[in-house]
């Protein structure tokens, strides 16, 4: 169907005029629509890159909202590798932390848990999440010296992923700002934007060990701002933040009155002397909101199951934990079948601990990275102590001008390998790109190499060869 001269839908295939009322924004959709890309508050870089093309017709014009949000990690160059593999080209996908892609399973009793539990799945549960699963993850936050914890207060989800949505849906008035991490997780992002918020970004520089600093989230707090969020330990950069710099956060919300968000996916992932501190014990009357779930440190990420649970005092936190509660019921509860492993996960044997230590898996594939960025001649790199991710960086010196996204898409094309640019997580000017920690130490440290030898190529100026055209 077609938009007539007059913006009613026109049907070809019999010449009939169909008598469709104008879209929503009164323009007449026949041409392509150049959706702009981010608002002001955005880094700049990232903005020319964003710009998008919409074909569309009256009835379908997607919203406004969706104008500035996005998801690179499974954006363009991820489509472009799908077509590459199409066409016989094979891809190493290094863009998503997704460890069942990469061999690992989910612990057999949480897959026990499950499969005993399928009858009793069959019926909507409590909005909140079953009880058993609740308990338990409020018994968890009690352990780790969370006052007041309780079944009450938490919330079981489709992933962290629905929950980040519901958490900032519940909180934001239009035109409220989050202070966000720059590099973020994107979501983070783009749930603020979806639930009528503004980001504001405060950055986590390689030079400062990808740490905030504080001075600088605290000048960039005003009227509007409502919360602090804090991804720790942090993808895509692997920092995992010190009890100190925590207590300085909780410190500065409290003084401006600010709800804490913490993102707490990755919370048993560290390595070598990195210690993970969860947020809510040092909290104290600070409303906080803490989130987990079975993705990352269970590997379980197609069950999705995510929690979040809320700590703070109960006349501070009681209406904002009722509009939680009436958002989880709008969408009924989550999935019931996957929420019986909840329960061994937190009560039963340590799974993660034995990934993440010297000869471990996990811990082996870090150090192939590391090793690998050291012996290179073109990155440099701050070495992960949490997490699934390295976020190495190109040498200034090297490449003045270098353009992470253009890279990406050279070293899938001519490497076959698919990484996300640093851009992608909404960080000014980036230098860096991110690849996952889950392929076997000795792909990973391949993978550094033909990053290294495609950089090279481009300072002796060979041009760009594309798989797809060899
Ligand atoms: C920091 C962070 N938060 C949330 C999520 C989403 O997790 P889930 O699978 O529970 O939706 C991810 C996934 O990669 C993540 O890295």
């Amino acid at each position: 169907m077609q938009a007539g001269e007059d913006g009613r839908g026109r049907d070809n295939s019999h010449g009939r005029r169909l008598c469709l009322p104008p879209n929503r924004h009164n323009t007449v959709c026949r041409m392509p629509r150049t959706v702009r890309a981010r608002t002001a508050s955005m880094p700049q870089s990232v903005q020319p890159k964003a710009r998008t093309t919409i074909m569309t017709h009256a009835c379908t014009t997607p919203s406004a909202h969706l104008a500035d949000v996005r998801y690179e990690i499974r954006g363009t160059l991820a489509r472009r590798a799908r077509e590459l593999e199409a066409a016989g080209h094979p891809v190493l996908h290094l863009n998503i932390g997704n460890p069942g892609r990469f061999g690992f399973r989910a612990p057999d009793h949480l897959v026990q848990a499950v499969d005993a539990h399928l009858p009793q799945s069959e019926a909507y549960c409590q909005e909140q999440g079953i009880e058993e699963a609740r308990a338990a993850i409020a018994a968890q936050q009690a352990a780790r010296g969370v006052a007041l914890a309780d079944i009450d207060r938490v919330f079981i989800g489709n992933g962290v992923s629905e929950l980040i949505d519901i958490a900032l849906r519940a909180l934001l008035d239009p035109g409220d700002e989050v202070l966000l991490p720059s590099p973020d997780y994107p979501l983070w992002s783009a749930a603020t934007i979806l639930n009528s918020g503004r980001p504001r970004y405060y950055r986590c520089l390689a030079e400062n060990g990808h740490l905030p600093d504080v001075e600088e989230m605290e000048a960039l707090i005003g009227p509007r701002t409502r919360a602090i969020v804090l991804i720790n330990p942090n993808n895509p950069t692997g920092a995992v933040y010190p009890r100190a710099l925590l207590e300085q956060v909780v410190a500065l919300a409290a003084r401006h009155g600010l709800m804490l968000l913490c993102d707490e996916i990755y919370d048993q992932i560290t390595y070598d002397q990195a210690r993970f501190q969860p947020l809510a014990p040092l909290a104290g009357e600070v409303p906080t909101l803490s989130f987990s779930g079975l993705s990352k440190v269970h590997r379980a990420c197609g069950y999705r199951v995510g929690w979040m649970s809320l700590s703070g005092p109960q006349r501070d936190i009681a209406a904002y934990r009722d509009a939680l509660q009436l958002l989880a019921a709008l969408r009924l509860c989550a999935n019931v079948t996957a929420q019986w492993a909840i329960k061994p996960a937190l009560e039963g044997p340590d799974t993660i601990g034995a990934l993440v230590a010297p000869g471990g898996r996990l811990y082996e594939a870090r150090r192939a990275v590391v090793d690998g960025v050291a012996g290179a001649q073109t990155l440099s790199l701050v070495s992960p102590s949490g997490a699934l991710y390295a976020f190495p960086q190109v040498r200034d010196e090297l490449f003045p001008d270098f353009d992470d996204s253009a890279f990406a898409l050279r070293l899938l094309e001519e490497a076959g390998i698919l990484l996300v640019p640093g851009s992608s997580f909404n960080v000014e000017h980036s230098r860096h790109l991110r690849l996952t920690l889950l392929p076997e130490p000795a792909v990973l440290g391949g993978v550094v190499a033909k990053m290294d030898a495609v950089l090279m190529r481009m300072i002796e100026r060979v041009p760009p060869q594309s798989a797809a055209l060899a």
